[in-house]
């Protein structure tokens, strides 16, 4: 009797996210003792703000260590319909807004939720990996389409009216988008919304995990806020990770229509029973306290975007355009492609080079090739002014080095 396989058929062509495959990656190659400078990762270097680290340690001191409601407690829930009011003029009632556990579990719960298979979703693409094996997971398909450069990695209405069918169900829009930095304006989504009001079948999954990392001053913009009428069929998402620099607390939210929520809040309760209670009142410090703290971390790192791409665009085979939002880097490395490394290796795509600088210059990036767009790679510049420094100079012999 053969033995059945380990794996369920859903796992077929689902892979680790390359963002942990490099995390792993660079984590043992400094246990061996190399010198990694890590250009690859999502975390920032900011510290959670001390106030939300206070908030946290009272609330454990005060025993709130028990399961809170599965969809959040009721005091964090305010905390997200004040903020999304606040920066949005947007409106959820309490039975609108679930807490999870980042914001990753906000769009998989949505997806899973709402799909079947054959099921189409469209995801504009350079993009956010996990967007399409969740997809995938959930049952359905991920339809790709690509936002050119020359459009600022923007998606066009054309391009979006082209890739519906009478299958797609859902539509992703990421503002500020990971991994370009491109910053979808209000006009820019308006031309969207007209495309998708034709469409009255497609939902609108609004990410806007970054929604705070932009240099002009304001918060990205969300599909809801600025096209009413697509508010009943839109789930806006977003967490506290990047803005307040929680990354590792896992919270995340999601507000839209109560039958969506209330099912998305089902799936939570069969899987993890909702987020940590302890991050909880950390988020709930975070939202609720003082905002000044996201107006001067985007300030520092706008300083650093700008010293990091004038130092990438002196790398011989790169260039890069400092982006509108995010912290990242999407650098064309065009002029890489057919080079030949000093072992001898011909460098053919973006892979190549991304495996080229970390074993020859000990930095790590993220290919463009699992962004959905090539020959490019991300580069991140949330860190020190004396690492991005050393890891242009690392950049930069390292390009000089391919022939
Ligand atoms: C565009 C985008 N959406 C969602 C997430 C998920 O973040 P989290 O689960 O930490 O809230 C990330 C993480 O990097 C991201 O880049």
């Amino acid at each position: 009797m053969t033995a059945a396989p380990l794996l369920s058929p859903r796992m077929s062509g689902i892979t680790a996210s390359p963002a942990s495959v490099l995390r792993r990656r660079a984590r043992e190659l400094r246990a061996a003792g190399r010198d990694i400078i890590e250009l690859s990762s999502g975390n920032l270097d900011f510290p959670t703000p001390d106030h939300v680290i206070a908030a946290a340690h009272a609330a454990a001191l005060r025993g709130e260590t028990r399961y809170t409601d599965v969809d959040g407690t009721p005091e964090l829930k305010r905390a997200v319909q004040a903020a999304l009011l606040r920066d949005h003029h947007l409106d959820y009632g309490p039975d609108e807004i679930v807490i999870t556990n980042g914001s990753t579990q906000a769009l998989f719960n949505a997806l899973l939720a709402t799909l079947a298979p054959d099921d189409e979703v469209i995801i504009p693409a350079p993009y956010w990996a996990p967007y399409l094996d969740q997809v995938r997971l959930a049952g359905a398909a991920p339809v790709v389409v690509p936002c050119a450069q020359n459009n600022g990695f923007k998606l066009r209405a054309e391009d979006l009216q082209a890739a519906i069918s009478a299958r797609t169900r859902w539509i992703i829009v990421n503002n500020p988008v990971n991994p370009s930095g491109a910053l979808y304006s209000r006009d820019n989504l308006s031309e969207i919304a007209t495309v998708l009001l034709r469409h009255p079948e497609i939902r609108v999954l609004a990410d806007g995990l970054y929604e705070h990392i932009v240099f002009n001053g304001s918060p990205a913009p969300t599909l809801a806020e600025i096209e009413p009428r697509l508010k009943p069929r839109t789930l806006t998402v977003s967490g506290l990770a990047k803005s307040y620099a929680m990354m590792g607390w896992r919270i995340g939210y999601a507000a839209g229509p109560a039958a969506l929520i209330r099912a998305m809040i089902t799936i939570q309760s069969q899987t993890t029973s909702g987020a940590s209670s302890i991050s909880q009142a950390a988020a709930i410090a975070a939202l609720d306290g003082a905002q000044d703290v996201l107006l001067a971390r985007a300030a520092i790192l706008r300083a650093k975007r700008d010293r990091f791409a004038e130092l990438v665009n002196e790398c011989a085979g790169l260039s890069c355009t400092p982006p509108e939002g995010t912290f990242y880097l999407l650098v064309a490395c065009a002029g890489i492609i057919g080079k030949r490394a000093p072992d001898g290796r011909v460098i053919r795509t973006d892979r190549d080079f991304s495996a080229y600088l970390l074993e020859a210059a000990d930095v790590a990036v993220f290919p463009g090739e699992d962004l959905g767009l090539s020959p490019y790679i991300r580069l991140s510049f949330a860190n020190p002014s004396s690492t991005i420094e050393e890891a242009a100079r690392r950049l930069k012999r390292a390009c000089a080095a391919l022939q």
